[in-house]
């Protein structure tokens, strides 16, 4: 269809997020706490995580509404088991000219070359100090480094299309002194880091406005050291400010939710593992669409097309059902949105929602 949806502040929807997996091996404090996320944390049981059929199917109903950018997040998406069979069926949807993945790098080495074949087009690498022990305080433990620097480094010498990416959570007196190393470190390499403003996601947490350093404060002490000219956005709804180095050694970008909201152009919605729509990081419920896809298998099963899910392998293309509900719910939610968390922050930090989605459960 050509009906191209857009919400309530006359936003159009461009990128979905999409995790696939809502564990994690790293506990990182900010987002999953080791004291809550522990042993016994009931995580979601392999069968009430989407199937990539249906991933794919969400996907496609996305992309005929607009969508151009998939991201696959988690958790750890790497945990997902044959993550690249699903990237190599992503990257072909009709309408969809990006397809980016957002990981920790430790299970990269094993899956590298495989996401690269599948045609995955850009990598972005969760990093949050190159120094081993604060490494290991902002990952819960961790002691893997290295191993990410190696994979990293890996990952730039095979190259992907869109590029690589380093996003650093910072946060007050734990990796602020992580923040000159990492972008002396990836000066002329051409991997951008960007630095993100630790925000209030999730509950569990204990974020405090005194933990956040303000975007502008570090792209100060960066700049006295490497003079910086600003970027202008690539394309709207762009989440980072961009600087480029004056002396030519490539680009940094802030990530500034706290101190910069940018809900005005927000063009994204994030998908859970078990088949949730949120219209926003900061949402308090999710809109399933399992009885959506159920009713188009319903439909498809009437008309006599071959149930895919009797199949081995992937569902073929020929045999997916055709996504009248899916379309329609998927349009209903976009066209119903008025999210805009990050600017009403300020005025309602007395009362912030305790439900809020978790971060890891709908991939940051
Ligand atoms: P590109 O700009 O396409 O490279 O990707 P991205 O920045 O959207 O994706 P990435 O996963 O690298 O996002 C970096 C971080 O920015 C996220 O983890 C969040 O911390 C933050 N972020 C991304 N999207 C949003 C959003 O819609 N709202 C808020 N408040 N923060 C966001
Ligand atoms: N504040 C800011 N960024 C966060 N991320 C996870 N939790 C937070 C938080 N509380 C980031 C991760 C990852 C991205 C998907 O989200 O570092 O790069
Ligand atoms: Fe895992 Fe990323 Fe959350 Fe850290 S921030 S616990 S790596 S999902
Ligand atoms: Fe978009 Fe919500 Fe983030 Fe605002 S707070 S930029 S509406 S996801």
């Amino acid at each position: 269809g050509e009906d191209r949806p857009t919400d309530l502040l006359h936003r159009p929807w461009r990128d979905l997020r999409i995790s696939v997996m809502d564990r994690c091996n790293f506990r990182c404090p900010y987002c999953m706490p080791a004291s809550v996320y522990h042993d016994g944390f009931r995580f979601l049981a392999p069968e009430a995580r989407l199937g990539f059929d249906q991933i794919v199917r969400i996907a496609r109903s996305a992309a005929r509404l607009g969508v151009r950018k998939l991201r696959l997040t988690g958790g750890e998406p790497l945990l997902r088991p044959d993550l690249p069979a699903l990237v190599a069926r992503l990257v072909h949807i009709p309408g969809i000219d990006d397809v980016a993945l957002t990981t920790n790098g430790v299970l990269l080495d094993r899956h590298l070359a495989a996401l690269h074949d599948a045609g995955l087009t850009r990598l972005t690498f969760s990093l949050d100090s190159l120094d081993r022990t604060t490494f290991m305080r902002m990952s819960g433990g961790q002691d893997l480094c290295e191993r990410v620097l190696r994979n990293l480094d890996a990952a730039a010498r095979m190259g992907f299309p869109g590029g690589i990416k380093i996003n650093t959570v910072v946060q007050k007196g734990v990796n602020e002194d992580s923040v000159i190393p990492l972008v002396a470190r990836f000066r002329h390499t051409g991997i951008v880091p960007r630095f993100i403003e630790y925000m209030d996601v999730g509950t569990c947490n204990g974020w405090k406005q005194d933990a956040v350093v303000p975007s502008a404060r570090l792209l100060e002490e960066i700049a006295s050291r490497w003079p910086l000219h600003p970027l202008a956005p690539s394309f709207r709804g762009e989440v980072a400010e961009r600087y480029r180095f004056a002396d030519g050694g490539g680009e940094i970008g802030f990530i500034s939710s706290v101190t910069a909201p940018f809900c005005g152009s927000c063009s994204r919605a994030r998908l859970s593992s078990d088949g949730r729509l949120y219209t926003c990081l900061f949402a308090t419920e999710g809109h399933d669409l399992r009885p959506a896809l159920a009713e188009d298998d319903e439909r498809a099963r009437k008309k006599g097309v071959p149930d895919g899910h009797m199949q081995d392998g992937p569902m073929p293309e020929e045999n997916m059902p055709e996504g009248q509900a899916l379309d329609r719910i998927l349009s209903d939610l976009w066209q119903g949105r008025r999210d805009r968390y990050s600017e009403e922050r300020q005025s309602r930090t007395a009362d912030a929602p305790s439900e809020r989605i978790e971060m890891f459960y709908i991939g940051g």
